[in-house]
């Protein structure tokens, strides 16, 4: 969705002499999914990995009450997140699985969870999304593995990125006291998980957790 970072990652990619290929899409539209892995492949010729990360955050309690009143989670916050991490996944996924079982030389779907997935207060939109895409990934590891298409998760724990900067920064002290490993992850750690993911033929249908052992 960001034009501007994504100019910036092939100005950068391209001075290090590697090339790449970007094209902004909302993974939550049905038709700009479908065009980006149409348009992929008609450039490239085929498609071997595809990386489910696109996220968003709409933290807040289920119900609040403030001054004598209940306030509501509202349902748009519910149902951005549901299109994007959700249905962003699940469509991403069908384009990149129609593709490389009519290639006909397997691939490899990579799709980004959390611990999340196992319930956190202020999330019940998130939980519900990153849960429903450990389930999918089972699903499709099954479905999809007499065509040589394997599809694994990643569960990070708490990452130093844009999401995570956002937090109030006594909340963010307060999340890595409670880390074992006492910090976040980086990046690279995360991108360390996927490769690794994507580079071990019979890792299929499960959930990578890369948390500092977090998750209890
Ligand atoms: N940062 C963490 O601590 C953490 C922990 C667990 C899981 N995750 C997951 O990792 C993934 C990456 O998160 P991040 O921390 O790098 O977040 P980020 O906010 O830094 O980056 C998210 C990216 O998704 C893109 N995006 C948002 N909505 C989109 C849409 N509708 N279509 C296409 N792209 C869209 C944004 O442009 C941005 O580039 C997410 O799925 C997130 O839920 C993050």
């Amino acid at each position: 969705m960001d034009q501007a970072g994504l100019d910036q990652l092939a100005a950068d990619l391209t001075a290090q002499g590697k090339s790449l290929w970007i094209r902004q899409a909302n993974v939550a539209r049905e038709d700009e999914v479908g065009t980006l892995f149409q348009d992929f492949v008609a450039e490239h010729g085929g498609i071997d990995v595809v990386v489910n990360n696109a996220g968003i955050t709409r933290d807040g309690l289920l119900i609040k009450r403030k001054d004598d009143k209940t306030l509501r989670m509202p349902l748009q916050d519910w149902q951005q997140v549901i299109d994007v991490n959700l249905t962003g996944v699940f469509l991403c996924a069908r384009e990149a699985a129609a593709h490389m079982v009519e290639q006909g030389t397997g691939g490899v779907i990579v799709s980004i969870s959390s611990i999340s997935r196992a319930g956190q207060v202020g999330q019940t939109n998130y939980t519900a999304a990153k849960a429903g895409v450990a389930a999918m990934t089972v699903t499709w590891a099954k479905e999809l593995a007499r065509y040589g298409v394997r599809a694994a998760a990643i569960a990070p724990g708490y990452v130093s990125t844009e999401m995570t900067e956002a937090i109030r920064e006594d909340i963010r002290q307060r999340i890595v006291d409670q880390i074992p490993l006492g910090r976040m992850a980086a990046m690279g750690e995360i991108s360390l998980a996927l490769r690794f993911v994507i580079e071990n033929d019979y890792l299929s249908g499960r959930v990578l957790e890369v948390d500092g052992a977090l998750r209890i």
